[in-house]
């Protein structure tokens, strides 16, 4: 019989319905045994629509339902760090979604936590279980690509150029006068990760971000408010190990989700993945060589997508089911953690890193890591 994970969902709404829910549906070594979400009629709507047995209103009883092997954290940013920590705690296995915490130490002390209780943490970082981004890895460590020169990161739609439609949330008390880093935060934090589990530790940033809609609505809040978002951002980045790296996030650039761009150029060969939802087809993949220099479209075959999806997924439904399955696998079966808690943080003293340099107007060092990406 084939040994199962029962997994504990924290939030019931938007993304857990579009992404994480059918990611474990879909899964048959996942068994969706238990929902919560303070707006209890969201869990039981969710709990309906995907056969879940069990309906909590406060996460405390989930994370004490001795049933529960893993908690999946979705719920809004702001509760992340709270409710992941409770979740580890409580000797759970646990997937939260980004970013982790708005302190890097706080997610660092986190990741340290979960290591001492021995529970598995994963962050959701989407685009690192998109098949392209899996193979353009691939390409980094088996070689094919040579030493790496440049590589460029992208995470730019138009979500927010209409200033009508809602910002999803400002965390409580943003003071709406000042700058409040945003695209380079909701984005970034994705984008970075990419970029160092392709080349490796950054040594220094060098940012500057900007508000280009001054007035916009945000959910929950009457009418347009003035409020000061950063909806673009960009970064210039050096590798520890010499690599060029530019990376830029926005709300505002005009194309479609997620929009998510990365180019690495190497001294074999380049490749550029293009994550960005156009014509039915949720990603593509070209290829470079040094000997042949027009790109090529590389043909992403079923072995490398999840089963039962095609190109045609909705994306936040391909790449969760991908990242639900690696996680699911890794706690089954003991195999190498990837993507943790550690990441989450280093991400997030990057992204920090690149909003002091914004403030500073200056070079920022980053930190070297304790760990390698992994
Ligand atoms: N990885 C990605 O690509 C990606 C994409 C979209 C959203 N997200 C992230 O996913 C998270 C959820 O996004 P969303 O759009 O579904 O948010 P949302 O605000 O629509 O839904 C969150 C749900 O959590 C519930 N909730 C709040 N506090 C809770 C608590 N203490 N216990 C249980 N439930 C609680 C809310 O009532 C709400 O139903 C956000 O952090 C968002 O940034 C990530």
């Amino acid at each position: 019989m084939t040994r199962r994970l029962n997994v504990g969902v924290l939030g019931a709404h938007a993304w857990a319905e579009k992404a994480h829910l059918p990611g474990y549906a879909a899964y048959e070594r996942a068994r969706l045994v238990a929902i919560c979400d303070v707006e209890v009629e969201r869990a039981h709507a969710m709990a309906r629509r995907f056969g879940i047995p069990k309906v909590y209103a406060d996460h405390r009883a989930l994370l004490a339902d001795p049933e529960v092997q893993m908690v999946d954290v979705c719920t809004p940013t702001h509760t992340h760090l709270a409710l992941s920590t409770d979740a580890v705690n409580a000797g759970k296995h646990v997937l939260s979604e980004k970013p982790l915490a708005e302190r890097a130490a706080d997610a660092f002390a986190l990741a340290d936590l979960a290591d001492a209780r021995g529970v598995r943490t994963k962050l959701g970082f989407t685009f690192r279980y998109s098949p392209a981004v899996r193979q353009l890895r691939a390409w980094i460590a088996d070689g094919t690509l040579g030493e790496l020169f440049h590589i460029h990161g992208f995470e730019q739609n138009s979500q927010f150029l209409d200033p009508d439609f809602p910002l999803r949330q400002v965390a409580p008390g943003a003071a709406r006068d000042a700058l409040i880093p945003s695209s380079i935060v909701g984005y970034g934090s994705h984008l970075v990760d990419l970029m160092r589990w392709c080349g490796g530790e950054f040594a220094a940033v060098c940012g500057s971000m900007r508000n280009f809609i001054p007035e916009r609505v945000v959910r929950g809040e009457p009418g347009r408010q003035r409020i000061l978002v950063e909806d673009g951002a960009v970064a210039l980045v050096e590798y520890a190990a010499g690599t060029q790296g530019l990376l830029q996030t926005s709300y505002i650039a005009v194309g479609n989700y997620p929009g998510v761009e990365l180019r690495v150029y190497g001294s074999k060969g380049a490749a550029i993945a293009r994550l960005i939802d156009e014509h039915g087809v949720a990603e593509t993949l070209r290829f470079a060589r040094a000997d042949a220099v027009e790109f090529e479209p590389f043909a992403l075959g079923a072995a490398a997508l999840p089963p039962g999806t095609t190109l045609a997924t909705p994306w936040p439904e391909l790449y969760y089911r991908n990242l639900v399955r690696h996680f699911v696998d890794e706690i089954l079966d003991g195999t190498p953690a990837e993507c943790t808690f550690y990441d989450g943080a280093k991400s997030q003293e990057i992204v920090n890193a690149v909003i002091r340099s914004h403030d500073e107007r200056r070079w920022v060092d980053v930190l070297p890591s304790s760990r390698p990406a992994a």
